[in-house]
């Protein structure tokens, strides 16, 4: 059976009037991201406060993420889980951190925000090193495809029982179906495959944006 509705933009449209809950800074952010060429890696509006209200619901305070961008998904969310909420947010690139850092501090929540600035595996290393074990109550991975592999693994160890992993991306354009896949696409697919048998979680993949899967740590 195919998929109900395409969304076409009068559709999205509605959906971003009716279906989020906007914040001025969160629509700067997305203004300014929108002028970068490589605007579209940031999550889309809705797919935030879908994370927001998952965030919301499961009571979540410990925030871990794989790739801040110019930090729409990390500001959105610190927003969703409130004043006493931690991120720990893992970005290898300094300009995009900057940028983040400026609508952080302009919402009101850079302090609840640490950034490892340092390719995403070393950071991990360094956080079972540092006693984050079983820590985090929610995680998002979010950065390169080739390591989603490892950062699942790694999220599992990081991660509480009973908290989530939200991994982005898990359709990848629709490329995972394809027979022939780029190098990416099969990282994910392998990924995918991994997670539908692993009984160390539960799970649902869910066709928000470019497929979403959500996890459950048991
Ligand atoms: C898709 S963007 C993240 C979008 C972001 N979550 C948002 O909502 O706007 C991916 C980010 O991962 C970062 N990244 C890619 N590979 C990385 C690595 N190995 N370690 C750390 N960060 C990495 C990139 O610099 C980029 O900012």
């Amino acid at each position: 059976m195919a998929n109900k509705f395409f969304i076409d933009e009068k559709l999205y449209s509605y959906i971003l009037e009716y279906g989020i809950r906007d914040n001025p800074i969160l629509k700067e952010l997305r203004q300014e991201t929108a002028l970068l060429h490589n605007g579209k890696m940031q999550i889309t509006a809705e797919q935030a406060q879908f994370m927001g209200f998952l965030a919301k619901i499961t009571n979540a305070k410990k925030y871990l993420e794989f790739g801040v961008f110019t930090g729409y998904s990390s500001l959105s969310m610190a927003l969703a889980m409130g004043n006493d909420s931690q991120s720990v947010c893992l970005e290898k690139n300094e300009n995009y951190i900057q940028i983040a850092r400026k609508y952080w501090t302009k919402a009101g929540v850079n302090e609840r925000i640490k950034v490892l600035h340092d390719d995403a595996l070393k950071s991990c290393e360094y956080l079972i090193k540092n006693n984050y074990l079983n820590y985090f109550d929610f995680a998002f991975i979010d950065s390169d495809k080739n390591n989603i592999m490892k950062y699942y693994e790694y999220c599992l160890l990081l991660v509480k029982s009973g908290g989530i992993i939200v991994i982005d991306n898990v359709l990848f354009h629709g490329e995972v179906a394809q027979e022939n896949k780029s190098t990416f696409a099969n990282s994910i697919h392998e990924l995918n495959k991994l997670i539908q048998l692993d009984n160390r979680v539960e799970m649902s993949l869910i066709p928000i944006a470019d497929g979403l899967s959500l996890i459950y740590k048991k």
